[in-house]
């Protein structure tokens, strides 16, 4: 049997910095745990404007398609702030997610111990914290028409339309059930039920799918203000989030910064099962491109590292050997080592990029 195949599009900014350091990771797990891959490269983003004039190419489309996973660094730089709408970097990626209807976006927003002092809520309030935030990612405001600017009388309107389907509510609720079945059992959905019309239809599908399918799992929904109100209150009331694509959005973002650091935080987009029974799937980090501190050694690579940790999970079955590498991290973390991102306000001296990638290789090493 060949190996499973990697697609790996680096992207822009720092993606290819930390991507580098995924690469050793994947090579000591071909060396070191008879777990090789089948790793090609192809561009995304800003660099695939700058060598064929669009952000995604169809043949660099097709080779994710037929990927069995495909890991993306980044997208986007201030290079490219002045493109059509059309061909700005981001199209690139969410190209990606809706051709290859990677409906089920999953960012877990953890807090590993040596960085609770990190975060800007008290320690008591994020230590600890491991929740998963389910964001629907191919429909709602993103993608819905009518769109555009027009002209009416003599000003300008701006249009983008909020639209969910009831089967496009329920294959996103159904991931988020499931994934909480292996987590703690509790799902919360968030919507806006109480002034628009998509979220009362999403908490009604909701609630159906939760009483036919998934009835030992336990449910409650909130208004997505108020989600946003009690994340930042007291997280550990969350296990698993399920939220709409706009909300999701800003609500892991604002989960991001309970953990400390956004160069912290992998996510998983997960489509239906491909032929071979995989998932259809895509890793990225949520940090952007970080273009102010491209190419200088400086970026920290651990949510690129544990976005693969989520591959070696949920593409390739293997959720052993993504908690050792997963541990390898909190490891070294507790090591002290930090890149710059992670020095707190008393300072020290951060290390790079590279030796932070070699460390964690080092703790992989240390584990067998
Ligand atoms: C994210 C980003 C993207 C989004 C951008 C880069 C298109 O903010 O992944 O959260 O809005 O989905
Ligand atoms: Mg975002």
């Amino acid at each position: 049997m060949s190996n499973p195949s990697l697609l790996i599009l680096a992207g822009d900014g720092i993606g290819p910095e930390v991507m580098n350091e995924v690469k050793k990771i994947i090579g000591w797990y071909g060396e070191k745990r008879d777990l090789a891959f089948d790793v090609e490269e192809d561009l995304v983003g800003g660099a695939a404007y700058d060598a064929h004039g669009t952000p995604l190419t169809d043949a660099t489309m097709e080779r994710a398609q037929n990927a069995d996973a495909v890991l993306l660094g980044a997208v986007g730089g201030p290079k490219y702030d002045t493109l059509d709408f059309s061909v700005k970097p981001e199209r690139g990626l969410l190209r990606l997610r809706k051709e290859m209807d990677l409906f089920s976006n999953l960012r877990p927003a953890q807090c590993f111990d040596a960085l609770a002092d990190f975060s800007s809520l008290k320690r008591d309030v994020v230590a600890g914290l491991d929740i998963m935030i389910v964001r629907e990612l191919t429909s709602g405001v993103y993608f819905g028409e009518p769109r555009g600017i027009h002209k009416e009388g003599n000003e300008r309107v701006g249009i983008n339309t909020q639209r969910y389907t009831e089967s496009e509510i329920a294959r996103v609720a159904r991931s988020a059930f499931e994934l909480a079945r292996r987590r703690n059992n509790k799902v919360c959905s968030m919507e806006k039920a109480n002034v628009m019309e998509s979220g009362v239809l999403w908490r009604q599908v909701v609630t159906e799918i939760h009483e036919a399918e998934y009835p030992d799992v336990e449910l409650s929904h909130m208004y997505a203000d108020a989600g946003a109100m009690q994340l930042c209150r007291w997280p550990k009331q969350f296990d698993v989030i399920v939220t709409d694509n706009l909300f999701g959005d800003l609500l892991s973002d604002a989960a991001a910064m309970l953990t400390g650091s956004l160069g912290m935080l992998p996510s998983a987009s997960l489509g239906a099962p491909m032929a071979n029974g995989r998932p259809k799937a895509l890793y990225e980090p949520v940090h952007g491109s970080a273009p102010d501190i491209a190419g200088q050694g400086k970026a920290n690579p651990i949510a690129c590292i544990l976005s693969f940790a989520m591959a070696l999970r949920y593409s390739f079955d293997n959720g052993d050997e993504a908690t050792r590498l997963e541990q390898a991290v909190e490891r070294v973390l507790a090591d002290g080592k930090r890149t710059a991102d992670l020095l707190g306000p008393e300072g020290g001296t951060p290390i790079s990029t590279a030796e932070m990638g070699d460390a964690i290789i080092a703790a992989l090493d240390a584990s067998i």
